[in-house]
């Protein structure tokens, strides 16, 4: 099922598993990897309505397409229906071309929620739908939410929100199944997500809209229990792609084929190749490779010494080398993505199940707009 083509408005997405828009991460060379191993759909990480109009640098190396990439879908987020319309027009003189439009009502990092924006909007039900439908006018392209069961624990507005968004006409709605004040360590709640779709079914009518569950699908066993539990029509990957973009293959697929050593090699060294042609060599490349081998070595035997040299690779000749010398140490019949959470429990820290969002200065294009 999740292997099968959907319809957002005119545009045709080849699979339900779908790249989530992760900040600093889904750029250019990171969505052309996982679109090449079977993501259905990239986004280009959240952007502040607020700060479109006033473009920059920043928002050009982000609204950026690759001619090879397929889909490209942009996200974003604004407090009020009239600086949301702002920042979309403004969007629109941009000479990319965009497949699809989301709004996020889910973003917890304190300089967004501050100002209204991310989750602060699943607070107030009527102005989420009426973002939608400001969305809506200010552009052709299918319109999308993406939302958190709530903000807080003692008021989980998912049933409202999930209504508002569909009387107002959101032609997708994927929820993280997560309040704002949550950690990735707290659990998701599938139930409130089935809740959210059941509401948005109910306040739908007629008209179709296709239902994605987000929040801890590390491999395909989490994937498959999402659809179980909440009976969504596809999956939005988050955390579990980083490092680890064969995750697409393998819920596409159905299957527990992980790569071998010289597959795994291939793809990290593609990256590596398109993250250079898309920022050239220097120490701006280097440094916003790092985390990427962190993440694609993490867990691994041996990967210690490794991760102690990452933070002094300041050209990609070095991070080419480094990761070649590393593999050359790997046993070739190493199993390289297993359950992802037996490595937490078994193996060294592994940063990317701990990020803790609410502090993260990651959200890049939110600091120009301030
Ligand atoms: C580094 C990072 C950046 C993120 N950036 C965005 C973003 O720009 N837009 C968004 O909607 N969600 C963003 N998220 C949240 C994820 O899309 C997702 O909702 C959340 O991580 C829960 O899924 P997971 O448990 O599978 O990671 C980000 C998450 C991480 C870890």
């Amino acid at each position: 099922m999740l292997n099968s083509p959907f319809q957002l408005g005119p545009v045709t997405i080849p699979n339900r598993v779908l790249l989530s828009p992760l900040a600093g991460v889904s750029d250019v060379p990171f969505r052309r990897v996982c679109q090449e191993l079977g993501a259905g759909l990239g986004y280009i990480e959240m952007l502040s309505a607020a700060g479109l109009p006033y473009g920059g640098r920043k928002l050009d190396e982000l609204v950026a397409r690759h001619p090879e990439e397929p889909l490209l879908g942009v996200q974003v987020t604004g407090a009020t229906p009239e600086i949301l319309k702002t920042g979309i027009e403004a969007l629109h003189t941009h000479p990319v071309k965009m497949d699809t439009l989301d709004l996020n009502m889910g973003c917890p990092v304190k300089k967004v929620v501050k100002r209204g924006c991310g989750s602060a909007i699943v607070k107030d039900p009527v102005n989420a739908g009426n973002l939608v439908r400001a969305a809506r006018e200010a552009t052709d392209l299918p319109v999308t939410t993406k939302i958190r069961i709530g903000y807080n624990k003692l008021n989980l507005t998912v049933k409202e929100v999930c209504s508002e968004l569909a009387k107002a006409g959101t032609t997708m709605l994927i929820i993280h199944g997560r309040v704002r004040e949550d950690s990735y360590s707290d659990p998701v709640q599938y139930d409130q997500i089935k809740a959210g779709f059941d509401a948005a079914r109910h306040a739908a009518g007629d008209s179709n809209i296709w239902m994605i569950g987000n929040g801890n699908i590390f491999d395909l066993a989490s994937a498959r229990r999402m659809v179980a539990e909440t009976g969504c029509d596809g999956v939005l990957i988050s955390r579990g792609c980083l490092g680890n973009p064969w995750i697409f293959k393998q819920v596409l697929e159905d299957s527990e084929v992980h790569p071998n050593l010289d597959e795994w090699l291939d793809v990290v060294m593609r990256h590596i190749d398109y993250h250079e042609e898309f920022y050239t060599e220097g120490r701006y490349a280097a440094i916003r490779f790092r985390k990427h081998l962190l993440w694609y070595v993490s867990g691994f035997p041996g990967s210690r010494a490794l991760r102690g040299e990452i933070g002094n690779l300041d050209r990609m000749s070095q991070v080419r080398d480094a990761l070649k010398a590393y593999a050359a140490t790997l046993p070739s019949d190493f199993p390289r993505y297993g359950d992802q959470n037996e490595y937490k429990r078994t193996h060294d820290y592994d940063p990317k199940f701990e990020m803790d969002r609410s502090h993260d200065r990651g959200v890049e294009y939110y600091e120009d707009a301030e």
